[in-house]
């Protein structure tokens, strides 16, 4: 089966750039991409493509060439669907925030929605893609929902996860290590596979377009998050012995990572993962897993998010006890928002929970990022709730130039890996700050040596604090 029209639901990180990316790579192949969210279609739609709403290097490019073309965005969902031989559903799936599973479990409210809506429209026969990442078993769900209320279509359900990591989206949608495509292994259900590994087949090498059962596929997801959580878990949980033994964790990364077993990624200690996944992906996996009573499986997984709270914790800790204990009224210059370098997307950033810590101890924080809105930054903070949204804005001020933001600080702090960091005239930013000036680096980026000979105090996660 040739596969001529595409839906996705969901505008988002993840539906945006993959579906720009299929319909770069399958220009005879219709995509459209819509979502509830009208803001953010006619940002997707902005004639100025640098205005899209998802920050990745070489995404806005992508669009250029084939919005307009074979890519569309829009809001009329109904009519999307009912053109679409094949849906991608792409919605958000969060942290559950109310009753079951409070804090854990996945909410699929909207996932749900989806698949009543697909139902009630079709009118002809389709495959449903789920790509949001799910807890095992929803596909049976969705089957469940698709086959009872809908028109008496049939309808096959696969599961093809996304592995992108953001800010090399395009990179790794371009050339992925794998696709993962799970589906029914009857009849039907292996040529609803094979339609989509067609699609693919256009620029990945068949040998890297894996397809398993769609159980195996939706744990692989889960999984696949989780080990690399655990990786950044691990290394952090080593950040700490190595600041008191005097080893140094790029070392100790360097040194193990060499072993091709190990291997050298996910292995840069720092103050604690962030992002959209992995924390939800796990808190799944550990949820699912007591739901089965498996409590040992469902410990060991927690482990990884304890520690990561853990160190989020312990770098503010670290600020406030090398600021003689009180950070009361201290300006604390923040570079870095984003939960990790060369995006705009902020969800679960170290960042914002060292913020919020450190507003706690009534410190005065200023941040500076260079993708980040201010708007984000407040709406992050509010979120959290600690504090009322004025007394936010009281106390942390968004600045937007480093060299301004660090002005006056007793103290910087790198809380994201952006490059444009290292290349900053650091004697400027030293001449302008308090005394003793101190570098908090969160990241391991900085020269530590460059630092200390201008005349910082250096702290970095994972080897020993200057006196
Ligand atoms: C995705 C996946 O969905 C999630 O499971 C995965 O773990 C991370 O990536 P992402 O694309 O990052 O999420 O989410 P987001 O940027 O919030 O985009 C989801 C979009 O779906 C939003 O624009 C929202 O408006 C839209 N949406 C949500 C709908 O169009 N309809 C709905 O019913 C719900
Ligand atoms: C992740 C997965 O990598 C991707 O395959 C999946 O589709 C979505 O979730 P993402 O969250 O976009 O991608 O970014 P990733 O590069 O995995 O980084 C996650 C967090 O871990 C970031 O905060 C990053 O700074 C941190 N990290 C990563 C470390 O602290 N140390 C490392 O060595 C690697």
């Amino acid at each position: 089966m040739k596969i001529q029209s595409i839906c996705c639901i969901g505008a988002g990180y993840v539906g945006g750039p993959t579906m720009a990316v299929i319909a770069k790579k399958c220009p005879d192949i219709k995509v459209t991409v819509v979502d509830l969210n009208e803001a953010r279609i006619a940002a997707w739609n902005d004639e100025d493509v640098s205005k899209i709403p998802v920050y990745e290097p070489g995404l806005s490019d992508v669009v250029a060439e084939a919005r307009g073309r074979n890519l569309f965005f829009s809001t009329d969902v109904d009519k999307a669907i009912d053109e679409a031989e094949m849906i991608f559903i792409s919605v958000n799936t969060p942290t559950k925030t109310y009753g079951e599973g409070k804090g854990q479990a996945a909410d699929l409210k909207w996932i749900e929605l989806c698949a009543r809506q697909i139902a009630r429209v079709a009118k002809g026969d389709k495959i449903v893609v789920e790509k949001s990442t799910l807890p095992v078993r929803t596909a049976s769900t969705l089957k469940d929902i698709l086959e009872n209320t809908g028109n008496g279509m049939n309808f096959q359900i696969l599961s093809n996860p996304e592995f992108l990591a953001e800010g090399t989206a395009v990179e790794d949608l371009m050339a992925p290590d794998r696709v993962l495509i799970g589906g029914d292994q009857t009849e039907e259900g292996l040529k609803a596979i094979d339609a989509l590994v067609n699609v693919y087949a256009r620029w990945v090498p068949k040998e890297r377009i894996l397809t398993t059962n769609v159980w195996s596929s939706e744990l692989s997801k889960l999984t696949a998050n989780a080990f690399l959580a655990q990786r950044v878990s691990s290394i952090n949980s080593l950040s700490e012995l190595c600041e008191h033994t005097e080893a140094d964790v790029n070392e100790v990364s360097r040194a193990i990572g060499t072993d091709s077993r190990i291997g050298p990624k996910f292995l840069k200690a720092s103050v604690g993962f962030g992002g959209s996944c992995f924390q939800k992906d796990i808190l799944n996996l550990v949820y699912i897993s007591r739901s089965y009573g498996l409590n040992e499986v469902a410990d060991y997984w927690e482990q990884v998010i304890i520690m990561n709270d853990y160190q989020k914790k312990r770098f503010s800790n670290k600020i406030i006890k090398n600021l003689y204990n009180t950070v009361s009224g201290k300006k604390i210059a923040f570079l870095g928002w984003a939960f990790k370098k060369d995006t705009n997307d902020t969800r679960e950033s170290a960042a914002i929970y060292v913020a919020d810590h450190l507003l706690n101890e009534q410190s005065k924080v200023s941040v500076y990022d260079p993708k980040v809105t201010e708007q984000q930054i407040y709406s992050d903070l509010d979120y959290l709730g600690s504090r009322a949204p004025e007394e936010n804005k009281d106390s942390l001020l968004v600045v937007d130039d480093p060299y301004e933001v660090c002005k006056g600080a007793h103290a910087v702090a790198v809380l994201t890996e952006w490059d444009e960091f290292k290349t900053y005239d650091w004697q400027k930013i030293y001449d302008n700050m308090l005394k003793p000036a101190h570098v908090f680096d969160g990241r391991n980026i900085m020269d530590k040596k460059a630092l200390r000979d201008i005349g910082f105090k250096v702290h970095a996660i994972g080897t020993a604090d200057d006196n």
